[in-house]
């Protein structure tokens, strides 16, 4: 069951969700609900890190694995066309998330119990209800139209 529609996150707001989250070479990185995948292939790209997308929209998943290949980083990204409340995620370092508060409390459970201590989580726009992050960081996309706004916060695991 899709949980968000598709609205991609502009690339200056990925790259400042990568930083924030201080992926680092051979990290695993996954986005659930990857949209054109351009997170996991950002973080492969520019960080050095293993992507993995997961997206439950046949058409984007589609889309994303061909950026993949075109990006030439079949070695490094896989994109996964499925509910992502089905797909194991405990080896990821990072997830990033763009859902929305809804389905950010329902996605909780799932990371609380798979994540490793240390994993981090990285949102834009939408905080995990009942989480306590360590950094929430305004984000001006463009500095002449300064209502395009954007909130990144950033979770460490275990949280309570
Ligand atoms: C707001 S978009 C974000 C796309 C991408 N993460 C980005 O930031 O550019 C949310 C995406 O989540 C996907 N999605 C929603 N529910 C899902 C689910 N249960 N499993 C996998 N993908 C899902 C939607 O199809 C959509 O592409």
């Amino acid at each position: 069951m899709s949980v968000a529609p598709y609205l991609a996150t502009p690339m200056p707001v990925v790259r400042r969700m990568l930083e924030l989250a201080n992926v680092k070479p051979g990290e695993v990185v996954y986005d659930l609900g990857c949209g054109d995948g351009r997170i996991v292939i950002t973080a492969a790209k520019e960080f050095g890190a293993f992507g993995v997308g997961i997206e439950i929209r046949k058409d984007l998943a589609l889309k994303a694995m061909r950026a993949v290949e075109e990006a030439g980083l079949s070695d490094r990204v896989k994109i996964i066309n499925a509910n992502f409340f089905d797909v194991d995620v405990s080896d990821a370092d990072v997830v990033t998330l763009y859902l929305t508060t809804s389905a950010n409390m329902k996605v909780r459970p799932k990371l609380e119990r798979e994540l490793k201590p240390g994993a981090r989580v990285v949102s834009h726009e939408y905080e995990v209800p009942g989480w306590t992050p360590i950094l929430v960081d305004k984000f001006v996309e463009n500095e002449r139209y300064r209502f395009l706004t954007h909130k990144i916060i950033l979770y460490r695991m275990p949280q309570p």
